[in-house]
């Protein structure tokens, strides 16, 4: 239950907001991280912490990617499929992952280690072909580039392929 465990975060949370109901966010992303998604149950905890209906909780869970209303795998790998990726191969990136993970776009591999997304546009424009793998984004992509990353991920838990800051647009190396 998340009041027993995060007690004081939550008060802390409430205290940010003078309308009790903007907190919902936040508390649906500590649910999120507590459990891997928002379930059912944690919807209801929600509700009665901010004096709403489950239906209200629900309907705001539903309106964003970034909450998973089911359990998903260990990785979740979000492609971004908006225009400016896909004019650089986004399409072929997902299939091409959906052939090397045996899923499809919404299913987790049987190991439970890779859930399989495809999400609007991630904010990464410049630097496509690009995909979120949890909290972190890896750009640029190429199927060499994502089998590694894969592996990384599955040997280590993390990758050193992870984006470092890019700049947009990219200044101009100096020239010799
Ligand atoms: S279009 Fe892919 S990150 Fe914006």
């Amino acid at each position: 239950m998340l009041r027993e465990k995060h007690h004081q975060y939550i008060a802390a949370i409430l205290k940010r907001y003078p309308v009790k109901r903007s907190a919902m966010l936040p508390l649906l992303n500590l649910a999120q991280r507590e459990e891997g998604y928002v379930s059912e149950a944690a919807m209801k905890e929600i509700a009665a912490i901010l004096d709403l209906t489950p239906s209200q909780v629900y309907e705001t869970a539903t309106f964003y990617t970034m909450l998973n209303l089911k359990p998903i795998g260990t990785f979740h790998i979000q492609v971004c499929k908006s225009l400016m990726c896909a004019l650089v191969g986004a399409d072929e990136l997902i299939h091409w992952l959906e052939d090397h993970l045996g899923i499809k776009v919404g299913e987790t591999t049987s190991d439970n280690l890779f859930t399989l997304s495809v999400v609007e546009c991630l904010g990464s424009c410049a630097t496509g072909p690009m995909m979120q793998v949890n909290d972190d984004y890896y750009e640029r992509l190429d199927r060499q580039k994502v089998t590694q990353i894969l592996d990384d991920l599955r040997r280590n838990g993390t990758s050193p392929l992870k984006s470092g800051p890019f700049m947009c647009p990219e200044p101009v190396p100096p020239s010799s």
